[in-house]
C-alpha cells in the first residue's frame, strides 16, 4: 500500500488521495458536506427520531470523518451508538493527526484522535452514548445476521473496487442488517441500485450533496 496525501476539498475540509487506489477518500466538492448529507442526515438522522440506541457498520474507516460525525451527532441526540468499523488499509495515526476535522467543526482533537488511537479488535467507550470496535479485515469477510440499524456503505467506487459492490457483498450486507435497516451510499450507479433490488432492499434515489445529482438509501423492508 502507497501513502495516501491530504488534500483540501471545496468546503475547506481535508480529504486524502491514494495513490493506490488512484482516486479520493471524500468528494472533491467538499468532505464534511458529503459525508453529513449522506451518512448523517439521510440515515442516522432519520433513524434517531424513532430509536434511542443505534448499531452501524461502516465500510471503510479511511480517515475516521464518518466515524466523529456519527459521534458529535449522538452526542447532541442524546442517542446511544454502537459502532463498527471495518478498515483493511488504515492511515496512520501521524497522518490523522493532521486532518483538519475538529478544527473546522470547532472541536479539540482529543476525541477525534481517540478514535484513531483506539487498538484494533477492541471494543472501546468513547464516550457514555458511543462505543466502538474497528476491525482490520476486509469487508468481503464480514458474516452477521440481522445486528446493524444502518450500514454507512463507503467504499471506493464499483469501476476502483467491483469486488465490494458484488451481488455476494452486498447480500452480506443485506443480511448483517435489521429489518428496516438502511443502506446508505453515495453511489448512484444503475447496476448498484439493480442489484440492491435484486437482493430484497427497497432501494431510493436520494437528493446527493453538493456536487452529486443523487446518492444511494437502501432499506431492507420487513416482509
Ligand atoms: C471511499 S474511502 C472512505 C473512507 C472513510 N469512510 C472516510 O470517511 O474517510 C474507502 C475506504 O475503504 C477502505 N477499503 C478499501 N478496500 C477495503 C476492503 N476490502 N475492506 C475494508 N476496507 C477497505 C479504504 O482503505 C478506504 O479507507
Amino acid at each position: 500500500m502507497k501513502d495516501a496525501s491530504i488534500i483540501l476539498t471545496r468546503d475547506g475540509s481535508h480529504s486524502l488521495a491514494s495513490e493506490t487506489f488512484d482516486t479520493t477518500y471524500h468528494s472533491i466538492h467538499g468532505a464534511i458536506q458529503e459525508s453529513q448529507h449522506i451518512f448523517i442526515n439521510a440515515a442516522f438522522r432519520m433513524k434517531a427520531v424513532a430509536q434511542q440506541e443505534l448499531s452501524i457498520l461502516e465500510l471503510g474507516f479511511g480517515t475516521g470523518l464518518n466515524a466523529y460525525l456519527s459521534y458529535l451527532e449522538a452526542k447532541r441526540r442524546g442517542v446511544a451508538v454502537a459502532y463498527t468499523a471495518i478498515e483493511a488499509y488504515p492511515i496512520s495515526l501521524q497522518q490523522a493527526s493532521q486532518l483538519n476535522y475538529p478544527e473546522l467543526l470547532q472541536r479539540k482533537p482529543k476525541a477525534f484522535l481517540k478514535l484513531h488511537q483506539i487498538h484494533w479488535e477492541q471494543e472501546k467507550k468513547l464516550h457514555r452514548l458511543f462505543k466502538i470496535e474497528k476491525l482490520k479485515s476486509d469487508f468481503q469477510q464480514i458474516d452477521y445476521e440481522n445486528h446493524f440499524d444502518i450500514v454507512y456503505f463507503d467504499a471506493f467506487a464499483p469501476d476502483i473496487q467491483p469486488e465490494l459492490w458484488s451481488p455476494e457483498v452486498l447480500e452480506k450486507t443485506y443480511r448483517a442488517l435489521k429489518p428496516d435497516g438502511f443502506l446508505v451510499t453515495y453511489c448512484a450507479k444503475g447496476i448498484v441500485k439493480r442489484r440492491l433490488k435484486a437482493i430484497g432492499f427497497l432501494v431510493e434515489a436520494l437528493k446527493g450533496p453538493p456536487g452529486k445529482r443523487e446518492m444511494t438509501r437502501a432499506v431492507k423492508v420487513s416482509s
